[in-house]
């Protein structure tokens, strides 16, 4: 159970794809929520919970069909205000003695549409429609469709395709939309969720600074004087970890990090310069160079060496660990949308496209415990999280960086040649991005070297060396994502530098992938 002292809100999930953007709208209004899906909402968990006010997603499902996702009864009797969207609306409507119509009518509405106002009025619709168009744009996606709103329920707006696009009851402070106040395609969507947080009594003080204070003392309560050991990678959110921790409970904290040899230029002197050296905090820098890319020699396989990585990760940091006497806590930066159980409609496992890097199974095997102070934060909480605790901007704005670093931007056999150019280009790239103001408008940029050299003419002579794939990409979350539009001015000045200034590269290309088909790592 979650300690947290704030109002909640509660948020059940019926299946959308979106669900999660709801909860990032209501955390940008400072208000604290939780998603959970529907199947595990019992009354138990309503009465632990305790929320101010709840609502229900969209999801997939229709309601007509017999067995579909509901909320216990139990919901509707807490004296709160909910909220309904999309699925959720039908859902409410079914519940309480409306009727909804199944998609086979051609009541299907996919996109934008507008939705004008019938003049009743509602605290939740307060600010909208003032722009003088007398109608606001939303985002609709929705098979089904309300055909008959339950007793109690008044109309507030209308759509072609929606004839009860917003309704409400107004004595019991029921609300239920036919569209996705959440996404981005609907402009207006924040202040409905900001009005009817307000009209629910929340205070909005779910801050970064009071969430700071309530996590050290958490922490302290968890940890007592007992030693905490945390892998620090250099990524932002095992600082984070480490920064609130180190707040927390000072040199009971130990810090580790693994030098795997496949980091980038300068970076194992940053990170241990800036935590050992700048903030104080005991840590212990493993340079394993030498056994993992003893263990990747020859290896070309990308499974292979992420598994020869992953292995060796966790032999070496529980050989350090095991120096650290007393030590009862393992940290980890896990983070919200880790920790979201997703509603799954597909009921088969996923397959697995990459073993992703990580931790896991080591505090059992050590007998520790964990301790997880980022796992109630979404990724730019975190950041914002990290700029409380006085992380250097440049640093908290860094692009993710995978835990098998470069072995996996070095397609084919890892050398410490390919690695050294490799580095040296990636600097110039990077370099190049920052120069021109584009590093935040980028997710995630890199170069891969590729297993290939190619024939060049540099001055009079001709060249064999490694061609390289400048990889950028936007994204919101790493599972999507596309390729930035560099314009050819700044490709052309890069490739320039780049084979200008990395010795054994004479061939520079530009990666115009999207995920998917493609994956933003090359392996
Ligand atoms: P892909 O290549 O799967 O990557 O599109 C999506 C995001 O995940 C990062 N990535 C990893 N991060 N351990 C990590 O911590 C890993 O093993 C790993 N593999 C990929 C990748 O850099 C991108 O941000």
């Amino acid at each position: 159970m979650s300690q947290i002292s704030h109002d909640r809100l509660l948020i059940i999930d019926f299946g959308s794809q979106v669900t999660q953007l709801i909860a990032r709208r209501l955390r940008e209004l400072n208000v604290y929520c939780e998603i959970h899906p529907y199947q595990k909402v019992t009354d138990a968990l309503l009465k632990e919970i305790a929320p101010r006010a709840v609502i229900f997603s969209g999801g997939p499902d229709s309601v007509t069909r017999a067995g579909s996702p509901r909320p216990p009864q139990a919901v509707y009797d807490l004296g709160v205000p909910i909220l309904g969207i999309c699925y959720g609306q039908q859902v409410m409507m079914q519940d309480l003695g409306g009727k909804v119509e199944a998609g086979e009518h051609a009541t299907a509405e996919f996109g934008r549409a507008w939705v004008t106002p019938t003049g009743l009025e509602s605290e939740v619709i307060e600010g909208w429609f003032t722009d003088g168009a007398g109608r606001a744009q939303v985002w609709m996606s929705h098979g089904d469709h309300v055909s008959e709103i339950a007793p109690g329920f008044e109309v507030l707006g209308t759509s072609p395709g929606a004839p009860f696009a917003i309704t409400a009851d107004r004595a019991r402070r029921f609300y239920a939309v036919q569209f996705h106040p959440e996404v981005h395609h609907t402009p207006d969507g924040k202040r409905l969720y900001e009005n009817f947080v307000k009209l629910a009594g929340f205070k909005g003080d779910w801050t970064m600074g009071a969430y700071r204070e309530e996590a050290i003392a958490k922490i302290r309560a968890q940890v007592g004087d007992k030693r905490v050991i945390c892998g620090l990678s250099g990524g932002v959110d095992s600082s984070v970890a480490a920064m609130l921790l180190h707040e927390a409970i000072g040199d009971q904290l130990t810090c580790v990090f693994v030098d795997h040899g496949l980091l980038r230029q300068n970076e194992a002197v940053e990170v241990v310069s800036m935590f050992r050296d700048h903030y104080n905090i005991p840590l212990i820098h493993a340079d394993e160079s030498e056994l993992f890319l003893g263990e990747l020699d020859g290896v070309s396989d990308p499974e292979t060496k992420r598994k020869i990585i992953g292995r060796l990760f966790i032999d070496v940091f529980q050989k350090h660990a095991n120096e650290i006497e007393g030590a009862e806590f393992l940290a980890q930066g896990t983070l919200y949308p880790d920790v979201i159980e997703s509603v799954s409609f597909s009921g088969g496992p996923s397959v697995t496209i990459k073993s992703h890097h990580n931790v896991g199974g080591l505090p059992e095997k050590m007998g520790l415990k964990l301790v997880e102070p980022l796992r109630e934060l979404f990724k730019d909480e975190v950041r914002a999280l990290g700029r409380e605790l006085g992380l250097p901007e440049r640093f908290i704005g860094r692009h993710p960086f995978p835990g098998p670093g470069l072995a996996i931007r070095c397609p084919g056999e890892i050398t410490r040649e390919k690695l050294e150019i490799l580095r040296k280009a990636d600097a110039v790239y990077i370099d190049q991005i920052r120069k021109h103001g584009l590093y935040d408008e980028i997710w995630q940029a890199f170069v891969a070297i590729l297993p290939v050299r190619t024939v060049g003419v540099m001055g009079d002579g001709r060249t064999y060396d490694f061609a390289c794939a400048l990889r950028a990409v936007t994204s919101v979350d790493g599972m999507t994502a596309d390729y930035y539009p560099f314009s050819h001015d700044f490709l052309g000045e890069t490739a320039t530098r780049i084979i200008n200034e990395v010795k054994g590269i004479n061939r520079v290309t530009y990666d115009i992938t999207s995920k998917p088909p493609g994956t933003i790592e090359w392996e």
